[in-house]
């Protein structure tokens, strides 16, 4: 998809449709011009609510306010509402809610490319995006009198988000033995070379001497070997360095433990806190943020086999303590366990921040469309949360640790167990046997985002289609970008 930006009035901008959004169902706005014939077929204007008046040759959707938590859904349900027309290309005004803050106008171009994605690789038949073009006027909804270079840096902004939000879809909806550990490397390999990262992989021997057998344990009876990803860019004179980690099962099939038929489906998407990873290193790179970003996955798959780790086993994790498995399938913790061990080695970061679709218990407690933020200190939680939902279009919440349930990790034979006694909270004791591989230094600094519930999408919600949603890219380069505009939190 093509965006222009224009100094002419709608009327003089070619465009085979017009895209309208009524705001707060305000019909009296001069840009409505079908006010009858929208009054007469129904439309309300209610948020996400789209018609189209095919003579007119203009598309209205409903937006419940002005701001881009409402825009960018809206927009996004216009795409899916012209899906199989074969309109080429489209106009629309600008629509911001403070003259000072193009955050609307970057929601509404992250809601058209978000909104548009579709996963086609594995079909036969793709369905052709015809919409190849879209030409924003700046004339301003409420007049507001706009400097285009501005807006011109809000879509770049907005494109480059969406472009890596859709690429971490991408590498999410890819079946399992189309991306596997080696694949991610090859991926991220490819993500350094063009935006200019360094780019460490570290194989199974390695990974040995740097004695994190509790990724390898979790990875020895797949045919799939693991790999650890290390991407950093590194600007001159940077404010601040940040680490990310994120969970790579690019399968999760429980284990031994094994996962019930219903429940191994969508698995594919344990890979979705490392794919995250990948997609904000390459937006990282392309916007050039003034922030040392470094970028760790973990990426191993969980399977059966006559050399499977075992419920009983205890593992020894690279920073020397030993866990007791008593549940296969609670592997991701091992796995990042390990992860964030070395990348506290490798790296002594300002803040860290782990991703992983961690637990169903995020999901059972907060919903699908939410994150579980959790760590030991408020400043890089609260970081995580106002990124979130401020202005990102992800939602996010915040779980607190506490000593009792921490205590029900207590193993009888080695110093902590990988799953807890009790049925309760397990998103946070999840979130607790984490803290348990943060070294002193990193302490306060280190926030865990459980993105379980979001990280795939069963049924198309805002700007989500059904499967991966790309979930934590925004999030995490918003708390970037702000670190980069020297808000902290
Ligand atoms: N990958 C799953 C968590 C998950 C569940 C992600 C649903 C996305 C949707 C994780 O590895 C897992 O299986 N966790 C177990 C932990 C339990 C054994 C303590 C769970 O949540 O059931
Ligand atoms: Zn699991
Ligand atoms: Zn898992």
């Amino acid at each position: 998809m093509k965006f222009n930006l224009s100094n002419e009035k709608i009327e003089n901008i070619k465009g085979e449709l017009e895209i309208v959004i009524v705001i707060n169902r305000d019909f009296s706005h001069r840009f409505i011009k079908d006010k009858k014939v929208l009054k007469r077929a129904g439309f309300r204007g209610e948020q996400g609510e789209t018609f189209l008046l095919v003579e007119s040759n203009r598309l209205y959707v409903g937006s419940e306010s002005i701001k881009s938590r409402d825009i960018r859904p809206a927009i996004a349900m216009a795409m899916r509402a012209i899906k199989g027309s074969s309109y080429k290309s489209a106009k629309i005004h600008t629509y911001m809610s403070d003259p000072k803050s193009t955050d609307t106008l970057r929601g509404m171009v992250e809601g058209i490319m978000l909104g548009a994605y579709s996963f086609e690789a594995y079909k036969s038949k793709k369905s052709e995006q015809k919409l190849k073009e879209i030409t924003i006027s700046i004339e301003e909804y409420h007049s507001f009198e706009l400097l285009i270079t501005s807006c011109q840096k809000a879509v770049d902004d907005a494109i480059i988000v969406a472009e890596s939000t859709n690429f971490t879809r991408d590498i999410v909806n890819t079946p399992p033995d189309d991306v596997y550990p080696k694949v991610m490397a090859s991926i991220a390999k490819k993500v350094a070379k063009e935006g200019n990262l360094q780019c460490k992989i570290v194989k199974p021997e390695e990974l040995k001497e740097e004695n994190m057998h509790a990724l390898l344990a979790v990875a020895r009876a797949s045919r799939h070997t693991p790999r650890v990803i290390h991407l950093a860019h590194k600007p001159k004179n940077p404010q601040a360095v940040v680490t990310l980690a994120g969970k790579g099962l690019t399968y999760d099939s429980g284990g031994l433990s094994l996962k019930p038929a219903d429940y191994m489906v969508t698995m594919k998407s344990d890979k979705s806190g490392g794919s995250a990873v990948l997609g904000i290193m390459q937006a990282v790179a392309k916007m050039n943020l003034p922030i040392e970003v470094h970028g760790f996955v973990g990426a191993v798959e969980n399977m059966i086999g006559g050399d499977a780790y075992k419920p009983d086993d205890v593992l020894v994790a690279k920073n020397g303590k030993t866990i007791e498995v008593r549940n296969t399938d609670a592997e991701g913790r091992l796995v990042l366990a390990d992860l964030l061990c070395y990348a506290q080695q490798e790296v002594k970061a300002d803040y860290i921040f782990d991703m992983a679709t961690l637990t169903g218990a995020c999901v059972v407690g907060v919903g699908h469309y939410t994150s579980g933020v959790m760590g030991n200190h408020t400043i890089p939680t609260e970081m995580v949360l106002n990124a979130a939902n401020d202005k990102s279009g992800e939602m996010a919440t915040k779980l607190d640790f506490n000593r009792y349930l921490g205590k029900s990790l207590k193993s009888e034979i080695a110093d902590i167990a990988n799953i807890s006694n009790t049925r309760y909270g397990g998103a946070i004791t999840a979130g607790m046997f984490l803290s348990e591989f943060i070294d002193e230094h990193h302490k306060d600094r280190w926030a865990h985002i459980d993105i379980a519930g979001p990280a795939f999408v069963e049924a198309a919600w805002g700007e989500n289609p059904h499967g991966a949603s790309g979930a934590g890219v925004r999030t995490m380069l918003r708390l970037i970008e702000k670190l980069a505009q020297g808000e902290a939190d």
